[in-house]
């Protein structure tokens, strides 16, 4: 809400939105939906179709894998076709690969994280762009981590692609500026969702927490409310950054 117009901050907007069955995709479906837009949700996982029943609205489910150009092509085309344009573009699926030293990373983990981490929100924003550009401005958010910033032991392969979001990030916001498209990347830090469970062993929770300065993890909805800013015109002078939100974990 709009505090000084007391208007929905993102009344008419339509947005796309991709791993979006849980965790930090859901909660942003969630609050950008709260907060007045239609909301296209991609996930690979069906109850993604539950899940935008239950946010209710004018949302819409496609089930796929957004490494699969022909789902993003055909879940962009259904967008356009239905509501006309995609004004907010989230790229949040994501995965974080099996844990392991540099030297014992396996060929296939490196294929699939970088398929899914840059590739397949390279494609998103190849997709979604042409329309942004002939509709005159858009907003993109790449949900990228903490670890494109800082090193974490046992995940480079995760590391590098979210430093490579963030790279790409950057150029695409340098070339279409001139459009009035936005484009930033996120950098949570820990977020209680079922892919950081992935990598904490039993008992490393703690100090995983203490990593931040908060000494506790992010909730979902506290990613999706920079997601929501960062979409809306609030932000309207923000792109190209890389915003760390991460409970002071890169302050050290
Ligand atoms: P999650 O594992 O809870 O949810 C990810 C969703 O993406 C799932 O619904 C999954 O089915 C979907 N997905 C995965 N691969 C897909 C594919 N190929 N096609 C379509 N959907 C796919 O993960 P979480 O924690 O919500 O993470 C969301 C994003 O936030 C990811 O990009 C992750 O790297 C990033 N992130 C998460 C952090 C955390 O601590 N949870 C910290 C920093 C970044």
């Amino acid at each position: 809400m709009d505090i000084v117009t007391g208007q929905l901050r993102l009344r008419g907007k339509l947005a796309l939105v991709t791993g979006a069955a849980q965790g930090i995709g859901e909660a942003t479906v969630r609050r950008l939906a709260s907060e007045g837009a239609r909301v296209v949700c991609v996930d690979l996982d069906d109850k993604v179709v539950a899940m935008a029943q239950a946010v209710g609205g004018e949302t819409l489910a496609i089930v796929g894998d957004v490494t699969d150009v022909t789902v993003l092509r055909a879940a962009v085309q259904e967008t356009e076709r239905r509501w006309g344009r995609i004004d907010i573009l989230v790229n949040n699926a994501g995965i974080d690969g099996a844990p392991a030293l540099l030297a014992d990373g396996e060929d296939r983990d490196f294929d699939r994280v970088i398929d899914v981490n840059l590739r397949a929100c390279w494609l998103a924003m190849k997709l979604v762009l042409p329309g942004m550009v002939a509709g005159g401005g858009g907003a993109i958010v790449n949900v990228a981590s903490v670890a494109a910033l800082i090193g974490f032991e046992t995940l480079s392969i995760y590391s590098a692609s979210k430093a490579a979001l963030v790279g790409m990030t950057r150029t695409a916001a340098l070339e279409y500026g001139r459009h009035n498209i936005r484009v930033n990347a996120l950098c949570p830090g820990g977020v209680l969702t079922p892919l950081a469970l992935s990598f904490m062993d039993e008992g490393t929770t703690q100090a995983w927490a203490d990593k931040h300065a908060l000494k506790r993890f992010a909730e979902p909805e506290e990613i999706a409310a920079a997601v929501a800013f960062l979409a809306s015109n609030d932000a309207s002078f923000i792109t190209g950054a890389a915003i760390p939100v991460d409970g002071g974990m890169t302050a050290h």
